[in-house]
């Protein structure tokens, strides 16, 4: 397994392997590796030749007052577990080899960006679209892996490859959860362990909205539900609970029989803002015979 520093080294062996015919996989990763970022390299690995990862804690993501500085960087951990996964590669810049002096471009996903994360953390989904565009042109992978849990990010990156006509593929995968349901984060790390037992709310709250949905209550019925389930917690400050269109991202009013959406969520919990999300259909209508 080889650690890639520098920019140009990485464009020129992408190349390499591109030229030898090398399927290229690709998981873009902040590093505090954990079980779901191992299960996208499991996935990479198996449908590519070549499985490259990136470690980047990117500047641009984070608002000012977020946790840019205290975000973990476990590096010689995230090696050992990349290896063990047969990550062929790590790229692992510096914040100074991806943004040179007077950097000063950008892009922009508008509309979809703006909605859910995006009113309570302005410019986080234009640093996101800007680091893994950049992240594209550097490894060039054929084809890239995403996790649902941050479904808003995977719809803007979804969306920014088809305007700017990338060749990339993207691959989302499912969400992975602990055994009792908390979706696997590395903010968990922040968690005390009272917090920890708080933030099971967010689950608890998501699979009595998808019972709810299923049997067809009403959108205001289920958020206001999710919401006596959080507030329950000492700790839990609801940042957005919404009930969206899964491709627009747009705010649904009635979720008609077979009608899928996707409920998420941002809660903090204490000092750490959690997200989580569950895609839902509700049940096609039954045909009664009226006699
Ligand atoms: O999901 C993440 O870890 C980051 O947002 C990403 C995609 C690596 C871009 O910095």
């Amino acid at each position: 397994m080889k650690v890639i520093r520098k920019v140009s080294v990485m464009q020129k062996v992408a190349d390499k392997l591109r030229e030898e015919g090398k399927s290229i996989g690709f998981v873009p990763t902040m590093g505090a590796l954990h079980q779901g970022h191992l299960s996208l390299m499991e996935r990479a690995r198996k449908e590519n030749d070549i499985l490259i990862i990136s470690i980047f804690v990117n500047p641009t993501q984070f608002g000012p007052g977020e946790d840019y500085r205290r975000y973990p960087r476990p590096f010689e951990k995230d090696r050992s577990l990349a290896k063990k996964k047969s990550v062929h590669i790590i790229f692992y810049p510096s914040v100074s080899e991806m943004y040179g002096k007077e950097y000063s471009t950008h892009i922009e996903v508008e509309k979809l960006s703006k909605r859910l994360c995006g009113l309570s953390r302005p410019g986080h989904f234009r640093g996101v679209a800007s680091v893994v565009c950049k992240l594209f042109n550097i490894v060039k992978p054929h084809v890239a892996y995403f996790g649902q849990k941050d479904y808003q990010q995977l719809r803007v990156i979804k969306k920014m490859v088809e305007d700017l006509n990338m060749e990339v593929k993207i691959r989302e995968c499912a969400i992975v959860r602990e055994p009792d349901g908390l979706a696997i984060s590395s903010r968990n790390s922040y968690l005390s362990s009272p917090e920890r037992e708080e933030a099971l709310s967010l689950y608890r709250a998501l699979e009595h909205a998808k019972s709810l949905i299923k049997e067809g209550s009403s959108v205001s019925d289920v958020i206001s539900e999710m919401e006596r389930i959080i507030k329950r917690e000492a700790h839990a400050k609801i940042d957005y609970i919404e009930i969206v269109d899964p491709f627009t991202l747009e705010e649904v009013k009635t979720i008609g029989p077979g009608k899928k959406v996707l409920v998420a969520l941002a809660v903090w919990i204490g000092n750490t803002r959690l997200i989580d999300n569950m895609l839902v259909k509700r049940k096609r209508g039954q045909s009664h015979f009226l006699l």
